[in-house]
C-alpha cells in the first residue's frame, strides 16, 4: 500500500515546509503555502503515474526499463560506458537550436519561461512552423488563445507561411490535458507545443489550473507522453514577478531543459538563456530581435550600435561581454544629477544594483569622486543583461564620465573587473574580447595593465593595430577621460 505524505509547498520559492505556516518561513511570501500530497516513491508508481526513467528514458535508450535496472545496478569503469548519441531536430531558426544544443532532442520536456509579452508565445509558434516547413509535425496546443488567435498571429509572422498554412502544424484550442493527449496519441507529432502549463488541467485532480497540485500532474504525465513516444514537448510557463517560474522548482525538476527568455519588454533585444539542459551547455544564448513580423535572428555584428565614427559622449562606454561561445560590444550609459544628501537614489538597469553600489564606493574611496548627493541611473543599452565582472571598468568609467562630463573616446572599448583596492584585475577571455571589440569597430583598448601585452597582441592579429592603453587601478583609467 502506497503511503501518502502530505506537505506544504511554497508558491513563491518551492521550498517544501511540513506543516502550514500563514508566512513562509524560507521567502517570506505570505499565504503562499499549498497543501501537497504525494506517494511515499519507494512504494513504486502510484496508479497513473509513471516511469520516469532519467533524463533518457526506455524509450530512447531502447533497453526495456528492467533490463535498464539490473544493468545499472552494477558499477563499470567510465571508460567502458557507451556515449550517448542524442539525435536531434533542428528547427532552423539558428538561435534556437543554439540553445538547445543543436535542435530539439525526440522524446525531451523543454520548459520555456518569461516575463508576460516577452514573445514566448510567438517564439514556439515560429519553431513550430519552421519545423512543419521542413516537414515536421507538430501539435500546438493553447490554452490561452483561441486558434484564430493563433492563425492570426501566425500569419504575422515571416517566412512561417509555407509550415502554417501547410497540413502539418496543428492548432487544438484546449485547456483539457485528456483531450490534448489523446489528439497527440492520434495525430503522433514530433513536437508537441503547450502553450501555457499553467492553464491546462487534467479533470480528475481536485485543484485549479495552476496549482502546484495541477501543474505537476499534468507536468509529469506530459514527461511520460514524450518519454513514451517519443515526441518532444515544449511548453511555456509563466513567471512570478521576481523572476521565477512560477510552480517553480517543481517543474524545473521535472522537465529536461529550461529555457528563459529575457530582454525588457520596451526593448527590441531578446536573450533566450538555457537555465538547464541536460542534452547540451547552458552557456549559449540566443539572440533574437521582436519586430513587426515576429522575432527575427540578430546577428552579432547587429546588436550593439556602431562604435566607430561617433562622437564622444560622457557616459557612454563600450565593453565586450562573453555570452556562450560569442561576445558581444555592448554599451553601458550612465547619468548622474544633483539629489538630496543621505537619500541619493541609484538605480541600475541590466546592471547588478550591488555591482553599481559597489563601483560607486570605490570611484568614491579611489577615484576621488564626491557622489553622495548624486542620483546615479546606469543601464545597459538595448535590453541586455549584464552580470560580468569584466564590465566592471565600463560602468566606472560611464559614471565617472556622467559625473564630470567627460568622455571615453568614440572607439574606446574598456575591459577590466574593479576590486575593492580599486586596482584593475584580469578578465577571463580577453583575446576574444579584444578581437571582438576591435573587429566591431574599436580603435582604442582599455585593459588591465597585467594583459596589455597579451591584449597588444590580440589586437595586432586583427590587421592595423588598436591602440592598446593600459591602466593599473581606477585612478589611471580615469585619467584617460577627456
Ligand atoms: P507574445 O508572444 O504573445 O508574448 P508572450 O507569449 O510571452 O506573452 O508576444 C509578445 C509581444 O510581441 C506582443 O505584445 C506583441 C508583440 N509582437 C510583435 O511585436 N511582432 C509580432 O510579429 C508578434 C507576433 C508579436
Ligand atoms: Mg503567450
Amino acid at each position: 500500500m502506497a503511503k501518502v505524505r502530505t506537505s506544504y509547498v511554497c508558491r513563491d520559492c518551492g521550498n517544501v515546509q511540513p506543516k502550514w505556516m500563514g508566512k513562509c518561513p524560507d521567502c517570506g511570501a505570505w499565504d503562499a503555502l499549498e497543501r501537497f500530497t504525494e506517494r511515499d516513491a519507494a512504494d513504486g508508481p502510484a496508479p497513473g503515474a509513471l516511469d520516469l526513467g532519467g533524463p533518457l528514458g526506455a524509450a530512447q535508450s531502447g533497453v526495456p526499463g528492467a533490463a535498464r535496472a539490473a544493468a545499472a545496478r552494477r558499477a563499470v569503469p567510465i571508460a567502458e560506458v557507451q556515449p550517448l548519441d542524442v539525435p536531434r531536430i533542428p528547427s532552423g531558426i539558428d538561435e534556437f537550436d543554439r540553445v538547445l544544443g543543436g535542435g530539439i532532442v525526440p522524446g525531451s520536456v523543454t520548459l520555456l519561461g518569461g516575463d508576460p509579452g516577452i514573445g514566448k508565445s510567438t517564439l514556439l509558434l515560429q519553431a513550430a512552423a519552421a519545423l512543419a516547413g521542413r516537414g515536421r509535425r507538430v501539435l500546438y496546443a493553447t490554452s490561452e488563445e483561441s486558434a484564430a488567435q493563433v492563425k492570426l498571429r501566425a500569419d504575422r509572422l515571416e517566412g512561417s507561411g509555407d509550415g502554417a498554412r501547410g497540413a502539418n502544424l496543428l492548432l487544438l484550442a484546449e485547456p483539457n490535458l485528456a483531450v490534448i493527449a489523446e489528439e497527440a496519441r492520434r495525430t503522433r507529432p514530433d513536437l508537441l507545443v503547450l502553450d501555457s502549463i499553467q492553464l491546462v488541467f487534467r479533470g480528475d485532480v481536485d485543484a485549479p489550473p495552476g496549482s502546484l497540485q495541477q501543474l505537476r500532474r499534468c507536468c509529469l504525465d506530459l514527461v511520460s507522453i514524450a518519454k513514451t513516444s517519443g515526441t518532444a514537448v515544449a511548453m511555456v510557463g509563466h513567471v512570478t514577478k521576481e523572476g521565477d517560474l512560477a510552480g517553480p522548482k517543481l517543474l524545473e525538476h521535472l522537465v529536461d531543459v529550461v529555457l528563459a527568455f529575457e530582454g525588457d519588454r520596451h526593448h527590441a533585444y531578446r536573450v533566450v538563456r538555457a537555465v538547464k539542459n541536460r542534452f547540451g551547455s547552458t552557456q549559449e544564448v540566443g539572440l533574437f530581435e521582436m519586430t513587426g513580423a515576429g522575432l527575427t535572428e540578430v546577428e552579432e555584428a547587429t546588436l550593439a550600435p556602431d562604435a566607430g565614427g561617433r562622437a564622444t559622449r560622457p557616459g557612454s562606454v563600450f565593453t565586450p561581454v562573453l555570452a556562450g561561445s560569442r561576445v558581444l560590444l555592448a554599451e553601458v550609459q550612465a547619468l548622474t544629477a544633483t539629489g538630496f544628501l543621505g537619500n541619493a537614489k541609484r538605480r541600475a538597469s541590466g546592471l547588478d544594483a550591488g555591482r553599481l553600489a559597489m563601483l560607486i564606493a570605490v570611484l568614491e574611496k579611489h577615484g576621488g569622486l564626491r557622489l553622495a548627493d548624486q542620483d546615479i541611473y546606469a543601464s545597459a543599452v538595448g535590453g541586455m543583461r549584464i552580470a560580468e565582472p569584466a564590465a566592471d571598468l565600463a560602468i566606472a568609467l560611464a559614471v565617472a564620465g556622467a559625473f564630470h562630463d567627460r568622455g571615453a573616446g568614440a572607439a574606446t572599448a574598456a575591459i577590466g573587473e574593479i576590486s575593492l583596492s580599486g586596482d584593475l584585475r584580469s578578465v577571463r577571455q580577453l583575446e576574444l574580447r579584444v578581437q571582438a571589440a576591435v573587429r566591431r569597430g574599436a580603435n582604442v583598448l582599455l585593459v588591465p595593465r597585467a594583459q596589455a601585452d597579451a591584449a597588444r597582441v590580440a589586437a595586432r592579429a586583427m590587421g592595423p593595430a588598436a591602440e592598446v592603453v593600459a591602466a593599473a587601478g581606477i585612478r589611471d583609467a580615469l585619467d584617460t577621460l577627456a
